[in-house]
């Protein structure tokens, strides 16, 4: 988040001073040109700088977006229903530094291989999102229990809709789950929580259970395996047999 904000910050002077540059010899380009300018050069150094994929969508968007919607001259309640929309599927982010992306098709193909075939394996996904993994799980593993959990209402929602009985989402707080209960728990989340979620998985998952998680390490703990991705996110999936 705060290297995706020093992007901003970069290109912004850099257009600064091309914005200085382009008065001593009278060239005049509207708020919005400097504002598609900033976002290309906000999303060349999103790429350059090896952000995660989102923000190669996100950075360069985000100004010359907003420079489009001062030309619409929006109602304020516009505004607002942004703001409760982004409440409403952003809240884990808000609370515990984790946004909304997705697994790719590849991490859910990959993951999907690693599963055992035995019916009622039963399948967490902490921060379930849009559901989107657990949908694939059940289309193409009936046998597995699958469960989610998700703290953005929006999202949930979603989800649940989505899933019907498919898959028991609920809504709430990762921390509050009991990993007891699971054979294989996956985590697509940030590097933030992984220390303390790894603490919680060593407690409560049985011996021989899995912990995998997408991408995001535990800081000095060695996965047992990893599966390159070769995917947008430039993810692997890091796997933890539990003892
Ligand atoms: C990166 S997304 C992963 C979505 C999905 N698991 C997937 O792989 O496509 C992480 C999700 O975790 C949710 N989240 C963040 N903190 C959470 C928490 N403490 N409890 C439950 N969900 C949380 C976010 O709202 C977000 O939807």
């Amino acid at each position: 988040m705060l290297q995706a904000g020093l992007i901003h910050v970069l290109a912004w002077a850099l257009v600064l001073g091309l914005a200085f540059a382009a008065r001593q010899i009278e060239l005049d380009l509207s708020w919005g040109m400097w504002a598609l300018l900033q976002g290309l050069l906000a999303g060349g150094f999103s790429y350059f700088f090896a952000l995660p994929a989102w923000w190669l969508v996100i950075n360069p968007l985000f100004f010359p977006v907003l420079a489009q919607a001062q030309q619409w001259e929006l109602a304020p309640h516009w505004y607002l229903a942004g703001l409760v929309a982004l409440l409403l599927t952003q809240l884990g982010a808000v609370r515990s530094r984790v946004p909304l992306y997705l697994s790719s098709q590849r991490a859910k193909t990959e993951l999907l291989r690693l599963l055992p075939a035995d019916s009622g394996l039963r399948f967490l996904d902490v921060g379930s999102g849009i559901g989107g993994l657990l949908a694939f799980l059940a289309k193409n593993r009936p046998g597995l229990v699958l469960d989610g959990i998700e703290s953005a209402p929006g999202l949930w929602l979603l989800s649940r809709l989505r899933l019907g009985a498919r898959a028991s989402i609920a809504l709430g707080d990762l921390w509050n789950v009991d990993l007891s209960r699971y054979d294989v728990v996956y985590a697509f989340l940030s590097p933030e929580p992984m220390a303390r979620l790894w603490q919680k998985a060593k407690r409560e998952m049985p011996p021989g259970s899995l912990f995998v998680s997408n991408t995001f390490e535990v800081p000095g703990v060695k996965p047992d395996a990893s599966i390159e991705l070769h995917d947008l996110h430039r993810g692997r999936l890091l796997l933890w047999r539990m003892t």
